[in-house]
């Protein structure tokens, strides 16, 4: 599988939202260079972990605007949010060294929910977030 590059039609609007949606896709392209170089399973589970803990805190900031801008779909969206945290600590703890199928697996749910989610549902939320006041500090405009 190719990386992703980042691109324009990703942005939401918010800088807090796309630097985070850009370090996310940072890490999941980190994990594909891994996994296709077969880079030592240490360091590729490594970055398996620091990309649930990485969307962990992305989701937060995401979810404390849609809150903030009294977004009518926040809980479907936590909802989503949730079963991605699941799904993916499922898969981290059923992958080995060995287990190419599995990392193959976790490659393509990762690169389609990314562009999925962040080209779809991600957007839903952008008049009710652009157009109300920022959470949190002030010095992310
Ligand atoms: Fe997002
Ligand atoms: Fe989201």
């Amino acid at each position: 599988m190719k990386t992703i590059p980042w691109q324009d039609r990703f942005k939401v609007g918010v800088p807090e939202i796309d630097i985070q949606h850009q370090g996310l896709l940072n890490i999941v392209n980190q994990l594909i260079t891994s996994i296709e170089n077969k880079t030592e399973w240490k360091t590729t589970s490594a970055i398996i972990d620091s990309l649930i803990n990485y969307a962990y805190t992305h989701f937060a900031t995401e979810e404390r605007y849609m809150l903030q801008g009294k977004y009518p779909g926040l809980l479907k969206h936590v909802e989503i949010h949730v079963d991605f945290i699941r799904k993916v600590f499922n898969m981290s703890q059923k992958i080995e060294q060995k287990d190419i199928v599995l990392q193959r697996e976790i490659l393509t749910f990762l690169a389609s929910w990314y562009t999925t989610h962040v080209l779809g549902m991600d957007r839903e939320y952008i008049p009710y977030i652009t157009s109300k006041g920022k959470p949190g500090t002030s010095d992310t405009q």
